[in-house]
């Protein structure tokens, strides 16, 4: 191992690698204190071709790698294992903005680039890059595209992986592959790119990305409803919809108990009354009348009894403050206790049926648990979080998990499966979508050093 390091010095320089404890411990372990790994190293390549360097030599050693952007993944797809055998490999030295086309819109980025950065440069041309999530702050482009991300604006623009226009990646048998193209069609041969987005740094690591940007709406209007429960949500969105038609860019659930923790631990003040449920709804266009739309859509909503209160943003700063109440419940609930989470996604349809099955299921085999539900109404979505205090974590996932399969549901729609879920997805995806997952894979990292253990367990994988 020793020889690997001194090569991996020799190929990045000193600022390229790091191996003492306390400069590895932010890499070691992922946001939800869930997994603490221990790194044999940190490599922090400057470029693509270091980066390919650190590939070969790895794939030489048969050391495996795990790439890291923000280490804001819920997965615990970015950390390495326990064994002091894996090197992660982090792109943060990598965060070039390349290029901003507001006629052409789009945008090239090296992976480390914070996504936070690249929404900023869209929005200093006028353009939008639509992705956002309240980890925008510290996850990177290569991040959200190898977790294929979604947040909050997937209702109207999709997940990222609609935004990917083009990716440059590094494959595990250290060649590169740039397919930085800046083209809105292209029809020219298999879509590989697509094999990388969401796919966890399993099978290739993502060096740069063109992505592509929207108009950025003129208006935007912001609007927090208390209803009284999940069916009248559903029945409002319904309304917004007809009302707002596809300018509805987010369509949040938030219950009440989410609220109560981000009042608890942030100070902040829900301005309408105490409910049991919220719905928090974000529109934006660019023709006129959109503020007369979601008035007309909220009278409708209060005077018909779909909602009981509801307040309109009347200034940025007002708007900033309602998404706050949202952007927070994460960190609320990770102050507040141990939680098992879900990331789900059911039909639109049955969310209220979902949310019925899945307290009742927990009530009786699981009493005392506290359920932290919110999330993206608008896709199905919601983050089902329960917290515990000595229940197994493991039987209150796979419960709340045979409610969502029952539905036809998923059990990850936008976290992705990291190390949390393996066996889950295991036990859940038929074995003929498994194997296929795993040809790829012996496919494409036959020697299984991207990634280990990450998506598909080890036993599934090329040994
Ligand atoms: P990391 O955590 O560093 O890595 C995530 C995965 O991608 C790992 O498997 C890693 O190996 C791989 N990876 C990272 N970079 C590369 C690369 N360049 N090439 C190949 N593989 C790579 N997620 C959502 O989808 N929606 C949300 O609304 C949302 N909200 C969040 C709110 C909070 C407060 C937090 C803490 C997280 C939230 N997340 C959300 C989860 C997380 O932010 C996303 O998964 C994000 O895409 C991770 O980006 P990252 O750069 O931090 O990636
Ligand atoms: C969110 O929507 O806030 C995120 O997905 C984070 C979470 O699930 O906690
Ligand atoms: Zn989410």
């Amino acid at each position: 191992m020793t020889d690997l390091l001194s090569r991996l010095k020799q190929a990045l320089g000193p600022k390229g690698v790091l191996t003492d404890a306390s400069d590895m411990e932010a890499y070691a372990i992922d946001w939800r204190k869930l997994f603490p790994g221990k790194p044999l190293a940190v490599v922090r390549p400057a470029n693509t071709q270091e980066v390919a360097a650190v590939v070969s030599l790895c794939k030489h050693y048969g050391t495996a790698l795990v790439p890291q952007g923000g280490n804001t993944g819920l997965a615990g797809g970015a950390v390495p294992d326990g064994s002091g055998r894996e090197i992660v490999l982090s792109l943060s030295r990598m965060n070039a903005l390349r290029s901003v086309d507001p006629i052409g819109m789009t945008l090239e980025a090296e992976a480390g680039l914070v996504l936070k950065a690249a929404q900023d440069a869209a929005e200093a041309v006028g353009r939008l890059l639509p992705i956002s999530l309240a980890a925008e702050g510290s996850a990177t482009i290569g991040g959200v595209i190898a977790t294929n991300a979604g947040g909050v604006n997937v209702l109207r623009y999709g997940m990222t992986r609609a935004l990917v226009l083009g990716l440059e990646v590094v494959l595990p048998d250290g060649s590169i592959v740039n397919g930085l193209r800046h083209l809105r069609k292209d029809n020219a041969g298999y879509d590989w790119k697509q094999v990388f987005i969401g796919t966890e740094g399993t099978l290739g690591i993502v060096t740069a990305a063109v992505l592509r940007l929207l108009p950025r709406p003129t208006q935007t209007v912001t609007v927090l409803v208390s209803v009284a429960d999940p069916q009248k949500a559903l029945d409002f969105l319904v309304c917004a919809q007809n009302e707002l038609g596809d300018s509805i860019s987010a369509f949040e659930l938030i219950s009440g108990y989410s609220i109560k923790l981000v009042e608890q631990h942030f100070g902040i003040k829900c301005p309408i009354e105490a409910s049991a449920w919220y719905v928090l709804i974000e529109a934006g266009a660019t023709l006129s009348g959109l503020r007369e739309a979601v008035e007309k859509a909220l009278e409708q909503a209060l005077e018909s009894g779909l909602a009981h209160d509801g307040v309109i943003a009347e200034s940025g700063k007002q708007a900033a403050d309602l998404w706050l109440l949202r952007e927070r419940i994460t960190e609320s609930e990770a102050k507040q206790s141990k939680s098992v989470k879900h990331d789900v996604s059911v039909p639109i349809p049955t969310i209220p049926d979902f949310l019925q099955a899945a307290e009742e299921a927990l009530a009786k085999a699981a009493p005392g648990t506290i359920i932290n539900c919110f999330g993206h109404l608008g896709d199905g979505n919601l983050h089902y979080n329960v917290l515990i205090k000595d229940h197994d974590p493991v039987l209150i996932n796979h419960m709340v998990h045979d409610v969502v399969m029952a539905m036809g549901g998923s059990i990850s729609a936008e976290h992705g499966i990291g190390q949390y879920r393996v066996a889950e997805l295991e036990s859940r995806r038929s074995e003929p979508e498994l194997h296929l997952s795993r040809q790829i894979k012996t496919a494409l990292d036959p020697l299984n050093i991207m990634n280990p253990g990450k998506v598909l367990s080890r036993q599934g994988s090329p040994s």
